[in-house]
């Protein structure tokens, strides 16, 4: 993306911060137990890393005299995080609890007293961690949600330890001495491993298509407008959700109206699409003009053979799509132009009509595009003025409504059926995904899967 795109987004996003969302997304309790395994599992794997410093020093044992020791070449042998919930505060943020966590050390011991030396290797495990960590989830400067450690504590519970080789007193030595600062030199080095781990899921947000490219004509902006909103059982983002002419983003003349998304619990990410979103759709297309189609000789000459005519359909406005529970519906309003080819190829007009078409809507999920079918309802015409006297408008009714459904349907369904790209985090997939419409915008429930 070229520099001067971001310039422009960001200039967008302070006006954006008062705007209602076109498009929402919704991460349900389900999905949240999707990302808590993902921080889990990073955490899991970040324990195994564990860098453990050698400790040496010395001490007296009774009975003994002076102890010179060293503990060395430590390193985590396995980790395990059995227990962890991903809770919401609302209004706050995530809250990250681990209990009953364990971690499984392995290392060498070196002693040396009077003119004796010994050494061995020991096994360390470390029982009942517990890690509380509270995540800030917010908007970065791009737009994209960001999330973050806002702080964490954590608490190593029992430590034991168990030597191979070397004398029992070597146990007295480690219970009293040493496993003090091995306990706190592990629990210091547990928090920031949270703080990576958490961090680790702003890979995957970083890559959420703020700027969609749709075609030669369009893109769709789906930055966030406001911060995420967290509820006791989700946390919801509210997204421009508008589409734009590529490059040139001039405002349509309507605004998204608030909407509220109904809970799909199943699913662990619903995305409303509002009919704003379309509607700025139909907005930036008929704006580039392709919304008006010429019905040319080759088109009309299959339908009616020897019909040397040409028709100009032009739409009067644009066209407005309205979602009703279960039901897409597309209003019209455009004007036909009929022009008679005479054989030296120039035209002469005929007539024009008034057309007002009601077509109705499928939508439908396929990757990660929405995409859409279309069909004729019905349509009204009137004659707008006529080159050739006067004539009975009916008697064209039958005939437009054949080229509407041949000639002019199947290419707007052509273009429906390449889809527009929905909101989506570049690494993950969609699963198990069900379309719905409903009042105002069409609800989207999907499982995500990495890939
Ligand atoms: C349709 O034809 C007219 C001339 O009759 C032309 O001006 C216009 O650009 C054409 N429109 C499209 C979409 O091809
Ligand atoms: C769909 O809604 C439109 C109005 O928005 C209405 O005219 C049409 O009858 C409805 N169709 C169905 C199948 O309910
Ligand atoms: C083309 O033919 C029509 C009718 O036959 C005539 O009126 C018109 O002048 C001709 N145009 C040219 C450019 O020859
Ligand atoms: C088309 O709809 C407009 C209102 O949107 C109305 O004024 C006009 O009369 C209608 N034309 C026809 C031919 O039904």
């Amino acid at each position: 993306m070229f520099p001067w795109r971001w310039l422009a987004l960001l200039a967008l996003i302070p006006l954006a911060l008062s705007t209602n969302a076109g498009v929402k997304v919704k991460l349900t309790e389900k999905g949240l137990e999707f990302g808590r395994s993902l921080v889990v599992g990073s955490l899991q794997e970040k324990l195994k890393t564990i860098n453990v410093p050698d400790i040496s020093g010395k001490q007296r044992v009774s009975r003994i005299g002076k102890v010179r020791y060293t503990l060395s070449g430590m390193r985590v042998v396995d980790a395990g995080l059995p227990k962890s919930t991903l809770g919401l505060v609302p209004g706050t943020g995530v809250l990250l609890s681990i209990s009953n966590a364990f971690l499984n050390l392995q290392g060498n011991w070196r002693i040396r007293y009077k003119i004796i030396k010994d050494h061995g290797s020991f096994k360390l495990g470390i029982k009942d961690l517990t890690i509380s960590a509270s995540i800030s989830v917010r908007s970065d400067e791009t737009g994209r949600p960001a999330v973050a450690m806002a702080s964490c504590t954590s608490a190593v519970g029992a430590v034991s330890i168990k030597f191979r080789g070397g004398a029992s007193w070597l146990y007295n030595l480690f219970d009293h001495y040493i496993k003090k600062s091995l306990r706190s030199t592990l629990q210091e080095k547990i928090c920031p491993l949270v703080a990576d781990s958490v961090s680790n899921l702003n890979q995957y947000l970083k890559t959420l298509n703020v700027l969609a490219p749709v075609d030669k004509y369009a893109e769709i902006a789906y930055f966030m407008v406001s911060s995420p909103e967290i509820s006791k059982s989700s946390i919801e983002l509210s997204l421009k959700g508008e589409f734009y002419n590529i490059g040139h983003h001039l405002e349509p003349p309507l605004a998204p109206t608030p909407f509220f998304l109904t809970d799909q619990e199943q699913s662990m990410v619903t995305i409303g699409i509002s009919a704003f979103t379309a509607n700025s759709a139909t907005f930036v297309y008929n704006k580039a003009g392709i919304l008006s189609i010429n019905i040319t000789d080759d088109m009309l000459g299959k339908l009616f053979p020897g019909l040397e005519m040409k028709l100009q359909l032009n739409m009067v406005k644009d066209p407005l799509i309205i979602l009703e529970a279960n039901n897409v519906t597309l209003a019209v309003g455009s004007s036909v132009m009929a022009y008679a080819i005479h054989t030296n190829g120039s035209l002469s007009p005929l007539f024009v009509l008034n057309l007002n078409a009601s077509v109705s809507g499928q939508v439908s999920v396929t990757e990660k595009k929405l995409a859409g079918a279309v069909t004729l309802n019905g349509m009204d015409m009137s004659l707008g003025k006529s080159y050739v006297g006067d004539f009975q408008v009916k008697s064209l009714q039958s005939i437009l409504q054949l080229v509407l459904k041949v000639a002019v349907l199947p290419r707007v369904n052509a273009q429906l059926d390449k889809g527009y790209p929905l909101p989506n985090l570049g690494k993950f997939s969609l699963v198990n995904t069900q379309v719905q419409v409903l009042k105002g915008y069409i609800l989207i429930g999907t499982d995500i899967k990495l890939t």
